[in-house]
């Protein structure tokens, strides 16, 4: 990471529809990418905005019915609320349609038409509609008529032109010196071999009679600016070219422009060759990523299969929908969102890992040790392995900050969670913790995760900042972002730190039940309809714990005429549950009976009394049986 500064941007989103998943991934990009650097305490500025002129919005008003200006004013606060949903710590917003924008336009392009890098000429030529672009025979598909296509029209019109042939050479040798100016390499080739082709001259202007949604040229009223003209400067015209001199010194070069693959040649082409017209610095990067498919289809409206970033957010919460766009694009190829993929992940990764692991730990710190961090004592090569494998994790992930391939940063931590649950199965603290002579080691390896967890939850923080930071509360962190400079460090978590009640970080999310039916948490979902296709697989059943266990005392309980608070015993501890077979069972036939119960059960209160677990009975009829094993077996055993 550059120590002085990080600027990063956004493409400005066109404001003729409400945004996608494909606006949501570029700009949660930044936003990750911009609290590491924020986390890192690298000064950072992040930009983002709306791309408000052209023909796409105006067709878009046209058909909604009304002005373009009413059209943009309300799609825009589709996009910034979404920005405000998906916790999107934009420093600036910027508007194409604002005066601070409009005037700089204006001033570049009278100032380069004053230096002869804009000229007037007549066109006569192919335009493709759907892409307002020039487009010369050479672009066409082969052996068809250009008139049969449905976007193209022939066009005679006068027009300006900006002299970005006179650039090619140079800009040619540039990419060439810059190897990190155009990224991955996959598309800097692409560029390059765009470049192989004699580069023309770019018509920047629309005359009014045709188009006259956009910026007036300050030297022709009967003409209006490009809508790519227009929208590459607000890059600069945000942090104050042409009017707050020392905020666009503080700024340019923009460090970072992160853009998907469909704008490439306006982003590698077109914008270079302008600033190279103006005598301004090149960006450090320009970064397309790839595609969001759905399934394996692209994403598109006519075919229906948009995916709508506020429906997942609904489904999931804002912190599973980042982490699985940042988790499961590498970047700078496709990647599909189904929500197969999405809920395997979710399940895999937050649900069984980190959200378990963080519930194993609270929930032992809470019963055996008073609610604080207990203090790691003698470590053993299991402790100091895990302790190097969270360092190395959280290394890791900042050097796929570095080199963008935050899936691989992701996947390391991931990885070290899963590795930290394992560690919890082997030494089976919950087993140990029965011998007062284990209670020391019991208290390492409570804190050694522990203390995995804080690391892990700070280099996750940029990913998903609301969750890790209920992480950290829970683990008596305080509120605070995290400290970066102690993420690295084993031992940041002080021993005697009192933790927080239970929470439930990630409950397990679900498929749907049939194809049209939303899909929701577990939590919010209704027993009832939980596996309304009757099925379920073999690790949800196994998350059921079911003993054997002996009833030792029987009683009724006042006003309740169908229940029966039983004290049980469960090998290892005795328990009391309230069961509703009062009317089926006396207290005094159960004593010393063998039945099975649901030994993982969350206590409830049943009427006032505490219920630690469900015993299995069956009905029929009307009538109801306790199940019991069918012979000898002592009370505790697991039932498989
Ligand atoms: O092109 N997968 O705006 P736009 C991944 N206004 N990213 C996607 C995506 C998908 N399926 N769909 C969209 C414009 N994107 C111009 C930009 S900049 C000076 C002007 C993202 O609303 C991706 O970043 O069509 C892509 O480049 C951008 O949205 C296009 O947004
Ligand atoms: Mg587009």
């Amino acid at each position: 990471m550059n120590k002085d500064y990080f600027y990063v941007t956004t493409p400005i989103y066109y404001v003729n529809d409400k945004p996608h998943i494909g606006h949501a991934y570029t700009t949660i990009l930044a936003d990750v990418l911009a609290r590491y650097h924020r986390l890192a305490g690298v000064p950072t500025h992040f930009l983002t905005g709306t791309d408000e002129h052209g023909q796409k919005v105006k067709q878009a008003a046209d058909k909604a019915g009304m002005s373009p200006r009413e059209q943009a004013d309300r799609t825009v606060v589709r996009f910034q609320e979404a920005w405000q949903r998906l916790e999107i710590t934009n420093d600036d917003f910027i508007r194409t349609t604002e005066d601070r924008h409009i005037k700089v336009v204006q001033g570049i392009l009278q100032d380069l038409y004053d230096r002869g890098e804009i000229y007037k000429a007549d066109y006569d030529g192919w335009y493709d509609v759907s892409s307002e672009t020039f487009v010369t025979e050479k672009d066409l598909p082969e052996g068809q008529n250009p008139e049969d296509l449905p976007n193209i029209t022939r066009i005679r019109e006068t027009n300006y032109f900006f002299r970005m042939s006179a650039y090619q050479d140079w800009l040619i040798q540039y990419i060439n010196d810059n190897p990190e100016f155009i990224q991955p390499e996959m598309r800097r080739n692409e560029t390059l071999g765009f470049l192989r082709k004699p580069l023309g001259d770019l018509c920047i202007s629309r005359p009014k009679s045709r188009m006259s949604w956009g910026i007036e040229l300050p030297f022709d009223k009967d003409f209006v600016t490009y809508v790519w003209f227009d929208a590459l400067v607000n890059y600069i015209s945000a942090i104050g070219y042409r009017g707050d001199d020392e905020h666009f010194k503080r700024w340019w070069p923009v460090s970072l422009q992160l853009i998907g693959k469909d704008i490439l040649t306006t982003h590698t082409v077109y914008w270079p060759t302008m600033l190279k017209a103006m005598n301004l610095p090149m960006p450090g990067t320009v970064f397309a990523h790839g595609w969001w498919l759905t399934g394996k289809t692209k994403m598109s409206k006519s075919l229906g299969n948009v995916v709508n970033p506020m429906d997942c957010i609904e489904r999931f919460g804002v912190d599973a929908f980042r982490y699985f766009l940042m988790s499961e694009m590498s970047l700078g190829q496709d990647a599909s969102f189904t929500e197969e993929a999405f809920i395997l992940k979710y399940n895999a990764d937050l649900a069984n890992d980190l959200g378990n692991v963080l519930n194993r730990v609270m929930k032992l710190i809470q019963k055996d040790f008073g609610g604080k961090v207990p203090e790691a004592l003698t470590l053993t090569e299991a402790e100091h392995d895990l302790q190097r494998a969270a360092v190395a994790a959280a290394e890791g992930m900042l050097q796929s900050v570095k080199a963008m391939r935050l899936d691989l940063g992701l996947q390391g931590l991931a990885a070290v969670v899963r590795r930290a649950n394992q560690y919890l199965e082997q030494q089976q603290p919950w087993s140990l913790v029965k011998e007062p002579a284990n209670r020391e080691r019991v208290a390492t390896v409570l804190y050694t995760v522990a203390e995995l967890l804080r690391i892990v939850s700070g280099m996750l923080y940029p990913v998903m900042p609301g969750k890790m930071i209920d992480l950290r509360k829970a683990l008596g962190l305080g509120v605070d972002p995290p400290q970066f400079e102690r993420l690295h460090h084993w031992g940041g978590l002080t021993a005697g730190t009192q933790i927080s009640e239970m929470i439930q970080l990630f409950p397990r999310a679900q498929k749907p039940s049939s194809d049209n039916e939303d899909l929701k948490m577990e939590q919010t979902k209704p027993a009832a309809d939980k596996a309304a296709d009757g099925l379920i697989d073999i690790s949800e059943f196994g998350r059921v714990q079911l003993r054997t266990a002996r009833i030792l005392t029987a009683e009724k309980i006042d006003g309740a005429d169908k229940l029966l608070k039983l004290q049980i015993d469960l090998g290892v501890e005795q328990r009391q549950l309230v069961a509703g077979i009062a009317q089926h069972y006396s207290p005094d036939e159960l004593p010393g009976r063998m039945i099975l119960v649901v030994a993982n059960l969350k206590p409830a209160r049943i009427r006032g009394v505490e219920s630690c677990g469900m015993l299995l009975a069956a009905s029929h009829e009307g009538g109801l049986v306790l199940l019991a094993p069918d012979g000898d077996i002592p009370p505790g055993c697991p039932v498989k």
